[in-house]
């Protein structure tokens, strides 16, 4: 086992205060329903921003939050890493506006884009800076507004995902715990199974895209199950290994929230039992990257992680992404 190099010293959560429920898109024209929607992916509410929340806004908040738990002043950050697939704006990234709503004036600012794995990319690159010594202390933020770029007249996608922010303290490890393993893999070929076809650089904006719809979110649901069902046990296997442990080992399973099937098949490959896994998918739907800081968070906060608990976060995503850390809290 490695010994750890960065160690999470905060979380913090920053989530829209609108709830929307299953029953509630009857009222914007969806046919669907609450046992549909909860059958197939155990999604019972989730959150939507409104009235100016923002990814930077509700990133703000979780890593406002993260900090003051961390016992961490803006200026001792010294970079701030931001994954999402929602920035608020093309350019800049969303994380300079990130430092700039914290005053976090001697930080280093970048998004990172690796869909619903993209937080664990964002840990794994911190983790990197620190082991570099290019940095001391990371923000690593995943914000998500989903509600902004899903087909709302789709019921196959827009059902499935909600708006939030999680956000981790990493710094440098002084008691011999933190990371104790960390894995990243991609598959491009898979890319277009889960994307936005168009309203990039190469098919920018314009009437025709918008009357297509299709700079929204198209996804082959069953195809993308499947691929994630294998990739999360791949990944699950890889943070095992690489920490020298067995799936007995670990106290609390933390998987991306997307549907509580795929949840269950990796516990089960990892030979976990649901209660050593976290889920909050019912209250929150697919928050993307967003998903693991904010579960983390509400483990810590409820006392499901404590002093010596062996943490493993596993995620998959469009791109095919996926990635999974093992963590001694
Ligand atoms: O964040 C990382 C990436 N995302 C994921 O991991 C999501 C992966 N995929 C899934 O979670 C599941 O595939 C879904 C929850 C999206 C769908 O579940 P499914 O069991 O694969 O259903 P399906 O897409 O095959 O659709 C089954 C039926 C279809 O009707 P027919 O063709 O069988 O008559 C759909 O038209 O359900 C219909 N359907 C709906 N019915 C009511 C699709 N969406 C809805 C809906 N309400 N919202």
């Amino acid at each position: 086992m490695k010994r750890p190099i960065a160690a999470i010293a905060g979380t913090g959560r920053g989530l829209p205060a609108h709830v929307m429920t299953n029953h509630d898109f009857a009222s914007i024209g969806i046919e669907t329903s609450h046992e549909w929607i909860m059958e197939r992916s155990g999604i019972s509410e989730r959150r939507v921003a409104k009235n100016g929340e923002t990814t930077c806004s509700m990133a703000a908040d979780a890593g406002r939050k993260a900090m003051e738990v961390a016992g961490v002043h803006p200026g001792e950050i010294d970079v701030i890493v931001l994954s999402t697939a929602t920035p608020d704006r093309l350019l800049p990234s969303t994380a300079v506006d990130i430092q700039a709503e914290l005053g976090a004036t001697r930080a280093a600012a970048f998004d990172i884009g690796a869909a619903c794995a993209g937080w664990l990319y964002a840990m794994t690159t911190a983790e990197g800076l620190i082991m570099s010594g290019t940095a001391e202390t990371a923000l690593v933020i995943g914000s998500e507004k989903m509600s902004a770029i899903v087909d709302w007249k789709d019921r196959a996608t827009c059902v499935l995902f909600g708006d939030g922010a999680g956000a981790a303290v990493l710094k440098r490890s002084k008691h011999g715990k933190g990371i104790l393993s960390a894995y990243m893999r991609s598959d491009g070929k898979l890319a277009d199974l889960l994307y936005r076809p168009d309203g990039g650089a190469t098919t920018p904006m314009s009437v025709e895209v918008l009357e297509k719809r299709s700079h929204l979110v198209r996804m082959a649901g069953r195809e993308v199950f499947k691929h994630a069902v294998r990739s999360m046990a791949d990944a699950a296997d890889r943070a095992l290994d690489g920490a020298r442990l067995t799936g007995s080992d670990i106290d609390l399973l933390i998987p991306h929230q997307a549907n509580v099937r795929i949840i269950e098949a990796t516990a089960k490959h990892s030979g976990i039992p649901m209660d050593k896994v976290y889920v909050n998918v019912d209250r929150y739907g697919n928050t993307s990257s967003a998903s693991i800081p904010i579960a983390l968070n509400e483990a810590i906060e409820s006392g499901r992680i404590k002093d010596g608990s062996t943490v493993m976060m596993v995620a998959f995503g469009a791109g095919f992404t996926w990635a999974s850390m093992v963590i001694r809290f």
